[in-house]
Order: structure tokens, then C-alpha cells, then sequence
């Protein structure tokens, strides 16, 4: 830490992981400590909440004290604290904002309330603080997948968005069919690999001319209908094929329609966000098109996509520039709208989905 840095301590426990990290300046990553719970719920196939909240419990004063002590700094050192009080699973946000507010309260320091996917969208911001909003994000995630126009730090319109799976979902289910085992998403990347994209044809699902919402269920029901088949028939499936083939599909969407919300805007801006956005073929295929186009694609290290509390402590950095804290009777929001502004916490301001 250099003298006259800002710094915000940010904490994230929405989901299975207990991640807390400390910034400087809203861009200098000063520790980042993750948490994963992901070889605890591998046994279940999926998160199961009460597991969650009991990890994060047993979990989250010894990753605060690592990373309190990996960033050399003291609890006196710091501007904020931050935290997502939504949206994710109750009981895991529960944890996390009680921490937030305790550590708020005992240090005497400012409490700021972030938007969880708000948070996922301004870790591009990280690795380039030259990026300002007017700007539109991809946010690709288990529970996510919407074109979001960020107009201002607190200001975030929906485009679009899925009008049933969300892409992670879908990864994570074609995954599992395909005994890839879990998370579905990093196994179906890896599997593809080997796999010719070509094999299988499962149609890319447009929607309506013009139309910026997603639809992922057909993929997701012809590929999981695909292996069904092929084994009541007693053939092999080949499961890099099936994975290449329905990844090019859900891909292919994504990179048209990201092109289509940035398409005749003066300065387009694409930001990447949530843990699809670790997927390899999605982060090439996008590059190439925004090259071809003339736009500036921000895609953070796949470390910032999935589940972080530097993302929370950046869009808290932003956000407190606006004057935005909240306070100790922050509450949680498992439910909560994108378009939410957490600045303003009043009862009428909270949107929820
Ligand atoms: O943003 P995230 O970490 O958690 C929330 O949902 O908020 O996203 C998790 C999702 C999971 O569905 C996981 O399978 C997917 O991101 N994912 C991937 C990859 N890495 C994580 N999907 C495709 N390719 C990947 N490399
Ligand atoms: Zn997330």
C-alpha cells in the first residue's frame, strides 16, 4: 500500500464461494482470497444452500485475516468495506453481510451494499480503469445471461436477457448428462478441446428479428434428447463431439447478439462478465468479432469472471464516489433485480425479479 491509496475491502459469499479481497484505487488488486467450496458440493452435483452458509461460516474469519494480511495492511488502513447483500442464496448472503456489517461497525468504517452482478460487470473495470461507462456488458453466469446497457456506476439497463436457462445452467446440465461431472462449465470447455464442433447440428435460437433476449432451453433439451438417443440405441457417444458441437451453438448466440447491442453505437464497449466468461472458445470467437468490428472488448482474467470479492470491493469504489453507503440495518435479497440501484436503499428502489 502507498501512501494517500484508497482502499476498499470487499467480501463475497453469495454463492460457494468465501472470497474477500482488498483494493487500492478501485484498481490495484492488493490480495484477492478465494475460498472454493466446489469439491464440497461435487459430491451433491449441485450447491446445497444450508452447506454453503455453514462453510461460510466456518470460513470467512480466517480468509478475511488472509487477505487483510496478504494486502500488508491494517483494518485502520482502510476507506470501506463492501459487500454483496444479493443477489445469490439467502442463507450464503446472510453470512457475508453480517461479517460486512460487524467488521463496518467494529472498525468504525463506512459500509457500501453492492449489486452481486453489478460487481461481476465492474470487475472488467479492474484491469482497465480507462474503461468508463456509457458502456455494454455480457453478463454470462449459472443464474445470468443479460445485455445490460451500464449508463452510469449505479445506473444499469436490461437489454435483453434469457427468457428460460441461463447459459451457465445449461453448460452445467449438458455436463452432467454427459457424466463430465461438476461445475459443468470449465468440464464442457475442457472436453471440447478434442471435440469437432461439427458433429452434431443443434440449432442456434434467435428469437425474433431484432430481439436481444436469449433462449437456451431447445439447445440444452436436443442435446440432452441427442445423447438419449444414441444410447437407447446402444451407441457410443462421443461426449468431446457432443460438448464441441452444443458449446459452438450457445457461443455462436452469445457472440451474435453481444454484437448486435454494441452495433451503431459511436464508441462501442463490450465488458465480459460472470464465470462463462472464463470459456475459452466464447473469449476467442468474441475477440475476433469486436477486431473485425472496430470494438473495444474488455474480457477480465478468468480469476475476475468467477465468484470474487475484488469485483465487489471495485463496484463499492465507484459507487462510494457517488456518496452511496449503506447502513447497519442492510438487509439481504436473494431475488434481486439487475436494474436495482443499491445506492438507494429505500424500500421503493428495491426491484426484485
Ligand atoms: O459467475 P459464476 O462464478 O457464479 C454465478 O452463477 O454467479 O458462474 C458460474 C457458472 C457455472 O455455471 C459454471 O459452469 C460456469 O459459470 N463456467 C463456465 C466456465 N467456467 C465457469 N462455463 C463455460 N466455460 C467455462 N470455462
Ligand atoms: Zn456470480
Amino acid at each position: 500500500m502507498k501512501d494517500g491509496q484508497h482502499i476498499t475491502l470487499g467480501i463475497e459469499t453469495s454463492c460457494d464461494e468465501t472470497a474477500v479481497a482488498v483494493l487500492a484505487d478501485g484498481c490495484h488488486i492488493l490480495s484477492n482470497i478465494i475460498s472454493s467450496q466446489i469439491d464440497i458440493h461435487r459430491t451433491y452435483g449441485g450447491v446445497v444452500p444450508e452447506i454453503a452458509s455453514r462453510h461460510h461460516l466456518q470460513n470467512i474469519n480466517v480468509v478475511f485475516a488472509e487477505a487483510v494480511e496478504h494486502a500488508g495492511i491494517s483494518l485502520q488502513d482502510v476507506d470501506e468495506i463492501a459487500v454483496a447483500p444479493g443477489p445469490g442464496l439467502a442463507g450464503a448472503l446472510l453470512m457475508g453481510t453480517a461479517f460486512a456489517k460487524a467488521v463496518a461497525f467494529a472498525a468504525g468504517k463506512p459500509l457500501v451494499a453492492v449489486h452481486h452482478i453489478q460487481a461481476h460487470i465492474m470487475a472488467g473495470l479492474i484491469e482497465r480503469p480507462d474503461i468508463k461507462p456509457p458502456f455494454v456488458a455480457l453478463v454470462v453466469s449459472g443464474g445470468h445471461t443479460h445485455l445490460i446497457a451500464c449508463d452510469d456506476y449505479n445506473r444499469f439497463r436490461i437489454l435483453g436477457q434469457t427468457r428460460d436457462d441461463a447459459a451457465g445452467e445449461v453448460f452445467d446440465k449438458v455436463a452432467r448428462v454427459l457424466d463430465l461431472g461438476y461445475p459443468g462449465g470449465p468440464a464442457i470447455d475442457i472436453a471440447s478441446e478434442t471435440g469437432n464442433s461439427g458433429a452434431v447440428a443443434f440449432k442456434r435460437v434467435h428469437l425474433e428479428k431484432g430481439s436481444l433476449d436469449f433462449s437456451f432451453s431447445g439447445i440444452k433439451t436436443a442435446a440432452i434428447n441427442y445423447i438419449h438417443t444414441q444410447r437407447q440405441k446402444g451407441l457410443d457417444v462421443d461426449a468431446a463431439d457432443v460438448a464441441a458441437s452444443f458449446q459452438a451453438a450457445v457461443v455462436d448466440v452469445l457472440v451474435d447478439k453481444s454484437m448486435m447491442a454494441v452495433s451503431g453505437l459511436r464508441s462501442p464497449v463490450l465488458v465480459l462478465a460472470g464465470g462463462v466468461a472464463s470459456n475459452r472458445l466464447l473469449r476467442r470467437n468474441i475477440k475476433a468479432a469486436c477486431e473485425a468490428a472496430g470494438v473495444d472488448l474488455c474480457i477480465p482474467s478468468p480469476v475476475l469472471c468467477t465468484d470474487n470479492a475484488a469485483m465487489v470491493a471495485c463496484a463499492a469504489y465507484h459507487k462510494r464516489r457517488q456518496g452511496f453507503y449503506a447502513d447497519l440495518y442492510l438487509d439481504v435479497w436473494p431475488r434481486l433485480s439487475i436494474e436495482t440501484d443499491l445506492g438507494l436503499l429505500d424500500a421503493k428502489n428495491i426491484k426484485l425479479i
